[in-house]
């Protein structure tokens, strides 16, 4: 399941990429917000980010991830962006659950998460999305909440999902979008518009589909990976 050449250092049940040459340093990356923020993580989230940036309901986003989520079973599921694990609370434990992150404070919640969930199979790697150290083709069902505004090249990133992902692989998606916001709320990092998204898909190999629900910015979308990222070439 691990690219050819690539060495993962095991820390503390979190798995780090080693650095190209030297076998026992992991690759470190600029924590996002300071992994020192990880331990408030779901209460900003909750009392901060999505009442008052993302006009959005928090119970009716876990509602909406419940209903999207509660069909996934005996799949190889990757999660880009993990944080502390929110995602993990709706995915069935027959599951086999990958989780990447940038964060490795965050990744140890979610390990947490996990073991409390009772899943058999998981592995959480700190690891950027647009560079995965997953072999080609080896993932049923992808999943990116809340974060694609954060990567620094979310093009880059889908082209790493369908190298990842089987063909027919489904790819399920939230990220606030500009012509949902309302009360010219900021929200950080780079807004792509629901076509800015669709192209990068399509771009990618992948059938991109909105889903039809209402939660403030928030624009929730899925995508069936029709043929691999080689055909951009
Ligand atoms: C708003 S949080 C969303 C976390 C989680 N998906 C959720 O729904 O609560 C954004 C996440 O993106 C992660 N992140 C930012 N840039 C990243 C990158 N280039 N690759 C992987 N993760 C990244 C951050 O560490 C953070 O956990």
């Amino acid at each position: 399941m691990i690219k050819d050449g690539t060495r993962v250092i095991n820390k503390k049940g979190l798995l780090y990429v080693a650095e190209e040459g030297d076998k026992q340093s992991p690759v470190k990356f600029k924590p996002w917000l300071g992994d020192s923020f990880s331990a408030l993580y779901d209460f900003l989230m909750k009392r901060f980010v999505f009442p008052r940036q993302l006009d959005a309901d928090q119970d009716r986003h876990y509602e909406i991830l419940g209903n999207e989520l509660k069909d996934v079973h005996n799949a190889r599921v990757l999660e880009l962006a993990t944080g502390s694990g929110s995602v993990v609370r709706f995915l069935p434990t027959d599951n086999q659950y990958t989780g990447t992150d940038i964060s490795p404070g965050l990744l140890r919640k979610a390990v947490k998460v996990l073991r409390r969930s009772g899943f058999q199979e998981s592995a959480c790697y700190v690891a950027r999305a647009e560079d995965l150290p997953f072999a080609d083709g080896c993932f049923d069902v992808l999943v990116c909440i809340l974060a694609l505004n954060f990567f620094c090249n979310a093009d880059r990133a889908f082209e790493e999902l369908a190298r990842v992902g089987t063909a027919g692989a489904m790819f399920f998606g939230c990220v606030p979008v500009p012509e949902r916001i309302q009360r010219g709320n900021a929200i950080s990092g780079t807004l792509y518009s629901e076509h800015e998204l669709a192209e990068i898909c399509e771009a990618n190999g992948f059938r991109f589909e909105s889903i039809p629900h209402e939660n403030g910015a928030l624009l929730y979308f899925r995508a069936v990976l029709q043929q691999k990222a080689s055909s951009k070439l």
